[in-house]
């Protein structure tokens, strides 16, 4: 600590002069002072992340640069301590951990989150965990995942934003401008980590790891997009990710992470590898051992490694060998000194242990309103929803996600705590057991349970009441990492559950809690009312209480597309055409002639079992009122590249109850130097509406937002015709055309 002392001071000077000149210079000079006081030793050190371990000598040595997991307050103080004061140059420890959509007071999980289409309350949610985190010491955290998952079968498309690049780019930098705050020194910040870079989602079969076969078409102006987005918005670290892509892990990836992250982009944060990927590009096949898998790692520019040790062991030894360059080594630990710098550890390095802000009552209400808005009415015959407690007397609620504090809470709820989970069970209770029969039988004891034996007293219920609510799903643990599916059906008995409560004739609400769109069209026919609600997190009950009861309007939109089938995966709204594209006279099997001649006259592309639609589209959710659009109009119909296109389309609520709705824009690009996808998702806004109100919603569009990377690998908007849409999701509304020359 004693040889920092001098720089600190300095630091703090010119800090106070608010010239954000002056403060790079000092933090250039800080690091650069430091830097030259490092022994090899210590620099490798710094590059190296482990999981805590309880092993205070390491740190004292100067050997770990960060640590994750530290559970227990009072060691994280003590490792701090020994990092500070009993390593030779006292820099301390950067502590991090898995705080994905929420620290103790768990939001919904992150694809929950993205189907608000309310950044705002994204970014509070975020904002939320890092004053929750931070006050125990963390930060650090690994998130957002910004990964384009376009494949429901893959677990961790719960911890994404969808599958599509435009959502996911504003979701992911609410989320790190959440993190991160204003300033990235208040003890109140976390750093973000953008990950998985990159392609991850994209796993081969949905089966997370798998590798992938991305182009750089692909790459650039899909998988890139929301990476991109996240630089722009100031991340601090990205995280490389754990599958090969056209042969190369991402980790040993010099294309990404030195051409396009640090020379295109101008990043200069901190890369970290996946938990372990750099050793794992031995199995992978790419590294004949750990140290050579080390030195592809060093040399594609990753700076720390997690967990797996093959920099601390042979960093030196290649530097030796000369097989590494020390000015590599030394840059990435100017990444890392410089992240430390701007987190302001140097000056304020400890936590204060006595400060608890967890669950606070602005942290349980914004929970609960992101539950609020991440819930999707996919269904609503006869105006099912909202029950009306004047109307009916007497409720049964059933099914196993009815009444489960833990699985309600989603994948990534380490810090989460069930006991604070209030359920859809409790909620209603509370809301309504004075003044209606509820009556509780859970049918099935989780979503796995096969034994039916408790189905009949469910449906002995469902007969002596006037309406049944059931809640279905997944437990948690059936998504996130390493949790994939090749089925995507409701698991257990919980289809025998609905089909026997929807025999008894007494209406049914079926709310499905899970971490993926499920195949379950045949169930959502039977019901009379769907609530679609992403695992809801801490607040998950009273959101959906308030929903189910009338006193919130649903305005959630599906923020990935929803297969009927698991076969027609991948299936996403932003597709490019076929030559034979499906024209909706499709003769799907059933009406197939027995001994039928083949032809390929007039065929096109769909399945025969399944058809082309999928269950749901991307952008789609319904409303307790209903909404007109009227047609758009645009200012002109011929636009240069430097213009902005005004788009306005008037919204009137035409139902009965005040309401948010969620006005999507979109474009196509209709002919291309390479295909363009037959629409693109350009913009949204939420708008509230009075019943009978009307209000023009305006898109200001930059021409400039029409460009995409082009057949010669450049990022250009090309003349021509396009069409753009403003509907209310990604499969209606007329489109208006216009030019660009
Ligand atoms: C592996 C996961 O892929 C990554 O997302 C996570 O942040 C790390 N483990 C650390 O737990």
């Amino acid at each position: 600590m004693k040889l920092l002392k001098s720089a600190i001071v300095t630091a703090g000077v010119l800090l106070l002069s608010g010239c954000a000149d002056i403060t790079k210079d000092k933090e250039t000079v800080f690091v650069e002072e430091l830097l030259k006081r490092m022994t090899l030793e210590e620099k490798i050190g710094q590059m190296n992340q482990v999981n805590w371990n309880g092993n205070y000598s390491h740190v004292k040595k100067g050997m770990v640069g960060s640590v994750l997991n530290v559970t227990n307050i009072n060691e994280l103080i003590e490792m701090q301590r020994c990092a500070v004061e009993e390593s030779r140059l006292g820099i301390p420890v950067l502590i991090s951990r898995d705080v994905i959509h929420g620290y103790r007071t768990m939001f919904p999980i992150p694809l929950g989150q993205a189907a608000t289409f309310n950044p705002e309350l994204v970014e509070k949610g975020a904002r939320v965990a890092a004053i929750e985190a931070s006050s125990d010491g963390i930060r650090w955290t690994f998130a957002p995942m910004v990964d384009i998952s376009r494949d429901a079968r893959w677990g961790r498309i719960a911890e994404s934003c969808g599958e599509d690049q435009y959502l996911t780019s504003v979701m992911g930098d609410a989320m790190v401008k959440g993190f991160q705050g204003d300033d990235l020194s208040s003890p109140t910040s976390i750093a973000a980590c953008v990950k998985h870079f990159v392609g991850y989602g994209a796993a081969e079969g949905g089966r997370d790891y798998n590798s992938t076969g991305l182009t750089e078409n692909v790459l650039r102006n899909v998988y890139l997009k929301p990476f991109e987005s996240a630089c722009s918005a100031g991340a601090a670290t990205y995280m490389t990710s754990f599958n090969d892509n056209d042969g190369i892990p991402a980790s040993a990836n010099e294309f990404i992470l030195r051409s396009v992250l640090r020379n295109e982009w101008g990043f200069d944060g901190v890369v970290v590898s996946d938990w372990g990927s750099i050793a794992e590009m031995v199995p992978h096949g790419f590294a004949e051992n750990r140290k050579s898998a080390a030195m592809k790692s060093v040399n594609a520019g990753v700076d720390m490694e997690m967990e797996s040790r093959s920099y601390i062991e042979n960093i030196a030894e290649l530097v030796n060998e000369k097989k590494v360059s020390e000015r590599d080594i030394d840059n990435s630990v100017r990444n890392i000194l410089r992240l430390k710098y701007r987190l302001g550890l140097f000056e304020n390095p400890y936590v204060d242990p006595n400060s608890n802000v967890v669950y606070a009552p602005d942290h349980l209400q914004a929970a609960k309103q992101a539950a609020t808005q991440a819930t999707i009415l996919l269904k609503n015959n006869n105006r099912t929803l909202p029950l009306n407690e004047g109307r009916i007397k007497s409720v049964t609620i059933t099914g196993p996600m009815a009444h489960a504090k833990h699985d309600q809470m989603g994948t990534w709820s380490f810090d989460g705590e069930k006991e604070k989970t209030v359920t859809p069970l409790e909620a209603i209770g509370d809301m309504l057991g004075d003044k209606i029969k509820i009556i509780y039988e859970p049918g099935l004891a989780y979503s796995r349970d096969n034994d039916k034996t408790g189905i009949n007293k469910a449906v002995k219920a469902a007969q002596q009441t006037d309406a049944t609510i059931v809640f279905v799903g997944e437990e948690a643990i059936l998504s996130g990492e390493a949790h994939s599916l090749s089925n995507l059906d409701f698991v257990g008995a919980q289809s025998e559950l609905i089909s026997a409560l929807t025999a008894t004739g007494k209406p049914v609400v079926m709310v499905v809690m899970a971490g993926r769109p499920l195949t379950i069209g045949n169930e959502i026919d039977k019901c009379d009312a769907v609530l679609y609600s992403f695992h809801p997190g801490t607040m998950g009950g009273p959101a959906l209480a308030d929903l189910i009861f009338g006193k919130a309007v649903p305005s959630g939109k599906t923020p990935v597309t929803f297969p009927k089938t698991v076969g027609q995966i991948p299936v996403y709204y932003n597709h490019n055409m076929t030559g034979r594209p499906a024209n909706r006279n499709e003769t799907l099997m059933c009406d197939i002639p027995v001994e039928a001649g083949q032809t390929s006259l007039g065929c096109t592309s769909f399945y025969l079992d399944s058809g082309f639609d999928p269950l749901y589209p991307f952008g789609y959710g319904l409303s307790y009122t209903t909404f007109e659009y009227e047609g758009v109009k645009l200012n002109s119909v011929n636009f240069g590249k430097n213009d902005i296109i005004t788009a306005v389309c008037t919204i009137k609520n035409t139902g009965d109850y005040e309401a948010d709705e969620v006005v999507q824009l979109y474009t196509r690009d209709l002919v291309g130097s390479i295909n363009r996808p037959v629409r693109e998702l350009k913009g949204f806004k939420r708008v509230s509406l009075k019943p009978g109100e009307s209000k023009e919603v305006t898109f200001e569009l930059p021409v400039s937002e029409l460009a995409f990377w082009n057949r010669n690998m450049q990022y250009a908007v090309e003349e021509g015709e396009f069409h753009l849409w403003i509907s209310p999701n990604s499969k209606s509304g007329q489109p208006v055309s216009f030019r660009v020359d």
